[in-house]
């Protein structure tokens, strides 16, 4: 299942970086005007979607670009597909983009599924990170482990925002509170990038509210598989309304400081 993800990543990688070269174009919006998605998400879908149908013909199918499609299947199993993730970076040429693809037991619920095996491949620089569950999370060949930080405040934290601008006025004031008490903050427009960089040691924590399956599906067990705890407030797991990941220590730390900055700016946690 894993060699099926890798080899279909890496193809769609190749894809993406093609039409990315020969020039990018918007096909729509969707939630709010700066939430677009070009031809290129729509068809490196397209391709990832048709390649699981020959290689997997009952498993089910959800991906980002084709909700209104999406298939469940008869085998028990679901690709969960982020065709481009960091969109408005392929839009504006930034190297930090996506192709990510997990295979999850049970439906589309982050709440209920249990990740197999997952994919993300950045074609800009060229990594792949995988991930299976049990067996550990890498980049390219190497093991990957989290960083053991405990001080919060040398803690590099990521982060990222909300397509609707209502939220992302309460997402600062939850930034604001943060900042002062920790290294610094990064913004790099991929949640799955985030979460692959949590589990690579390039971040030490991440927390972003209102991600969609696709966007974590992958990216949280490989974030898992590297030894972080990735999950929702309280009992809730990762996805609405907010996906944290760190090592679990640290995260004990971070969870209550963000849940207070949540409810103090108005956004939901629950
Ligand atoms: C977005 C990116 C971004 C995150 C948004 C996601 P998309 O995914 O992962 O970093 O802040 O929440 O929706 O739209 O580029 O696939
Ligand atoms: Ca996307």
């Amino acid at each position: 299942m894993l060699e099926l993800a890798r080899r279909i990543a890496v193809e769609a990688a190749e894809l993406a970086a093609r039409r990315r070269a020969a020039g990018v174009e918007v096909a729509a919006s969707k939630s709010s005007p700066e939430d677009v998605v070009t031809f290129a998400d729509r068809e490196v879908e397209l391709f990832i979607r048709s390649s699981l149908a020959d290689a997997r013909p009952n498993d089910g199918f959800f991906g980002e670009e084709s909700t209104d499609s999406a298939s469940a299947g008869t085998s028990g199993l679901t690709w969960v597909v982020d065709p481009i993730d960091g969109t408005v970076n392929y839009l504006y040429g930034i190297p930090a983009y996506n192709i990510s693809i997990a295979v999850v037991e049970g439906d589309a619920n982050p709440q209920t599924w249990r990740a197999l095996a997952g994919c993300v491949v950045n074609p800009v620089l060229g990594e792949v990170f995988t991930a299976t569950d049990a067996r550990g999370a890498f980049l390219g060949q190497q093991q990957l482990h989290v960083n053991p930080l405990l001080d919060l405040s040398q803690a590099l934290v990521g982060t990222g925002f909300s397509y609707s601008s209502d939220i992302r006025v309460k997402q600062g004031l939850v930034l604001a509170g943060l900042i002062g008490q920790v290294r610094d903050i990064r913004r790099i427009g991929a949640a799955a990038l985030d979460l692959c960089n949590v589990a690579a040691g390039r971040l030490d924590a991440y927390y972003e509210r209102g991600l969609s399956p696709w966007d974590h599906a992958a990216g949280a067990l490989i974030a898992r598989e590297a030894g972080a705890l990735v999950k929702g407030f309280g009992d809730l797991r990762a996805d609405r309304p907010v996906t944290l990941a760190a090592n679990p220590r640290l995260l004990a730390i971070l969870e209550p400081l963000l849940f207070d900055l949540f409810t103090s700016a108005g956004l939901e946690t629950d």
